[in-house]
């Protein structure tokens, strides 16, 4: 081996164990939160299913990591997905927001799940369990939209 390329692949390394012992703010897993969606309305099995395999690893704090999320430059993007998707939606949250936020929200997941956006593509090619299939898909939406419709915005004062 060229002695050049040797020195860069050392070099990599250094770099590479370096990295792991780089400070990460990992956000908490935190089950069974007083505040979660499934302790305000009632959700059945299957949709509630659903939505823990392919959504509450970034949108609740009732968080499952894998073991390569603790490798690093691996972790850093895995952290990032769920800090960035629970601030967008957490249901672990669901009974602090206001019933226009919820209504929103169900409004994004149906729109969201319909268009394949969500779970993001990224998670599915780990998770086979959160690649949904199109009668999923369906359930997932009808139940966005029904629970949209429960919702009463005038209720609030
Ligand atoms: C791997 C992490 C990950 C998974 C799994 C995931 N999401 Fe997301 N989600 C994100 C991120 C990150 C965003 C922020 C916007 C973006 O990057 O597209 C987001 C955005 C959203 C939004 C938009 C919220 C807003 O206010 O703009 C909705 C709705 C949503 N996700 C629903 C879901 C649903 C429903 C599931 C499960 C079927 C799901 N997500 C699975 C990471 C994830």
């Amino acid at each position: 081996m060229k002695i050049w390329i040797k020195r860069v692949l050392i070099g990599l390394a250094v770099v590479l164990i370096l990295m792991q012992f780089w400070p990460t703010d990992r956000p908490e897993t935190i089950i069974d939160n007083p505040n979660d969606i499934h302790q305000e309305i009632v959700i059945n099995t299957e949709v509630s299913n659903l939505l823990k395999a392919a959504c509450y690893d970034c949108h609740s704090t009732e968080i499952t990591y894998p073991w390569y999320s603790n490798v690093a430059p691996v972790s850093f993007w895995i952290n990032d997905h769920i800090r960035v998707g629970s601030r967008h939606l957490n249901f672990s949250e669901w009974a602090t927001y206001t019933a226009k936020r919820k209504r929103h929200k169900l409004e994004e997941v149906f729109e969201e799940v319909e268009e394949g956006e969500m779970p993001l593509e990224s998670y599915t090619w780990l998770h086979s369990e959160a690649q949904l299939t199109q009668e999923q898909v369906d359930l997932l939406v009808n139940w966005a939209k029904s629970e949209m419709e429960k919702i009463n915005v005038e209720d609030e004062s």
